[in-house]
């Protein structure tokens, strides 16, 4: 540089596009580094559907009035001819299970307008970060030469067995074996055992094959991955997922501790937040660590049969409890009934919500002492980050090895030890028993050694927790480097 000429200009900031699964379980960690990316200087793009860029509303206009770099676009969805209703645009409006598979199909075709919006982008993107179950980004990415970083939801635990269960051909071998067979899966650094109804892949259910095919092949050649998760809970996982998949793995999280405004994340509106008042003013009348929390994520959803059970299993254990039973679970007028009877028998311990929770609030409202969660990889996380043991009960896919995770390595939950294969809608046969959910759930929430100990672990896994979500922690370093990474030079 010439003595008094002026410096070069920094160079501009990396465009981040990230392309969620439309599920809310996947929409709301990828818009927290979304707005975590924004907020440490890169530019970041959300792709999803219409339906959601109307319920992300919120989340934009408040980075709009935070002059944060962060917007949403929707591609046009369901296809025609998917047979599809035109609202189905988010596994939460997916009406039954005959409904699930052509979801998941028709996602695929979003491949051509992605493929518009990004040509229609100038300059191109520095990097695209899509969902594992999100595919069919890959080929975009490839023919515009646009590197690509998976995303995977699920814990590293689940994510290394996955990986190892498909390179040693575990999966086949699974299937094929009898229903009470146990296989080890091989190459773990500690011992996990499987089971034709626990497998450890999200795709393991008949028809989705064609589908889990496709989101290896992504995996595989991909130029790296991103996960939810941090070094100080996941070390020895992180270090064997990066060495089997021989790419950069890039462990961001909680991504939840990045101060989601949750009254505009969630879908529900106006309805959140007047529940919202009513829920903290509950739990502000409750003693410390007294509340269990009781929620099942945003997919699963139950029969009357099996939401009484859960009641009486909850109303037996003696304990105050908050309960999440989602809006379609509790529109029979029966089951309506049925809750106001329970709220009325427990009065003062028990509070039924009816729809969708603030649910980081409730974690860390200092009344709730435990939850009772599925083991959707965000539930679980978001209760270590806030210091809170959980009872498990793992619905479907990688909810079996996250439970692993959770009871056998971290120590910090009790298993409620029902058999539940695949209970993801309605299913009849899912078996649901309120003594199990009692002994849990007073187990979790009692005093001896062995529950004292699971709080200790989960109130120091907390604060490493938040620990790495600080500057100079392992997560925010991470991100630095990941958003260097993708900063063009000017020369
Ligand atoms: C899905 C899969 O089911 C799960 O196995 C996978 O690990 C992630 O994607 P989901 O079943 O919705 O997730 O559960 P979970 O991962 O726990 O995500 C639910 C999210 O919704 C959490 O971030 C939770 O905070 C939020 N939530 C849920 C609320 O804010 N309020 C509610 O009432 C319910």
């Amino acid at each position: 540089m010439a003595a008094g000429s002026p410096p070069p200009p920094p160079p501009p900031p990396p465009h981040f596009v990230l392309v969620p699964l439309v599920a809310q379980g996947h929409i709301i960690p990828l818009v927290d580094l979304a707005r975590l990316l924004a907020a440490r200087g890169a530019r970041a793009t959300v792709v999803t559907t219409p339906l959601n860029v109307d319920r992300l509303r919120g989340v934009a206009e408040q980075a709009a009035r935070a002059g944060l770099p962060l917007e949403f676009v929707g591609l046009p969805f369901p296809p025609a001819g998917s047979g599809l209703p035109q609202d189905c645009q988010n596994a939460d409006m997916v009406a039954d299970n005959s409904q699930f598979l052509p979801f998941f199909f028709a996602l695929r075709e979003l491949a051509g307008p992605f493929d518009a919006y990004v040509r229609s982008l100038a300059p191109r993107p520095s990097c695209i970060i899509s969902d594992w179950c999100s595919p069919w980004t890959a080929g975009v990415a490839s023919s515009l030469g646009i590197p690509r970083l998976f995303f995977h939801g699920p814990s590293c635990f689940f994510a290394l067995c996955e990986i190892m269960a498909v390179d040693h051909g575990l999966l086949e071998l699974i299937a094929a074996a009898g229903d009470d067979e146990r296989h080890l899966v091989p190459g773990m650094p500690v011992p996990v055992t499987v089971t034709k109804a626990t497998p450890p892949g999200l795709f393991c259910y008949p028809g989705t094959e064609l589908l889990r095919r496709e989101a290896m092949e992504a995996m595989r050649t991909a130029d790296g991955a991103v996960l939810n998760t941090f070094s100080d809970l996941e070390a020895q996982f992180l270090e064997g997922y990066e060495a089997a998949l021989g790419k950069p793995v890039w462990a961001l999280g909680p991504l939840s501790l990045c101060n989601r405004d949750e009254d505009s994340t969630t879908s529900r509106g106006k309805t959140a937040v007047d529940g919202k008042q009513a829920i903290m003013a509950w739990l502000d009348e409750q003693a410390p660590g007294s509340v269990v929390y009781v929620s099942f994520g945003s997919v699963a959803r139950k029969l009357p049969k099996q939401l009484f059970e859960i009641g009486h299993g909850l109303e037996d254990s003696g304990r105050s409890f908050l309960w999440v039973v989602k809006e379609r679970e509790a529109a029979a007028p029966e089951v309506r009934e049925w809750l106001d009877a329970l709220e009325a028998r427990t009065a003062g311990r028990g509070l039924v919500v009816r729809g969708w929770a603030p649910q980081l609030a409730v974690l860390s409202h200092r009344a709730v002492g435990g939850f009772v969660t599925h083991c959707g990889w965000n539930s679980v996380l978001e209760s270590i980050a806030h210091g809170v043991p959980v009872v498990t009960w793992p619905h479907f896919s990688d909810q079996f090895l996250n439970e692993r995770l959770v009871v056998d390595v971290l120590g910090v939950g009790v298993p409620v030890g029902v058999a539940s294969p695949v209970m993801i809608f309605d299913d009849e046969s899912a078996p649901v028993a309120r003594g199990d959910i009692a002994r849990a759930v007073s187990a979790l929430m009692g005093g001896g050694a062995e529950a004292d100990e699971r709080r200790r672990k989960a109130k120091e896994y907390g604060e490493k927790a938040r620990r790495a979500m600080e500057e100079g922690g392992s997560s925010y370093e991470n991100l630095t480097r990941l958003i260097q990474s993708f900063t063009r030079s000017e020369d």
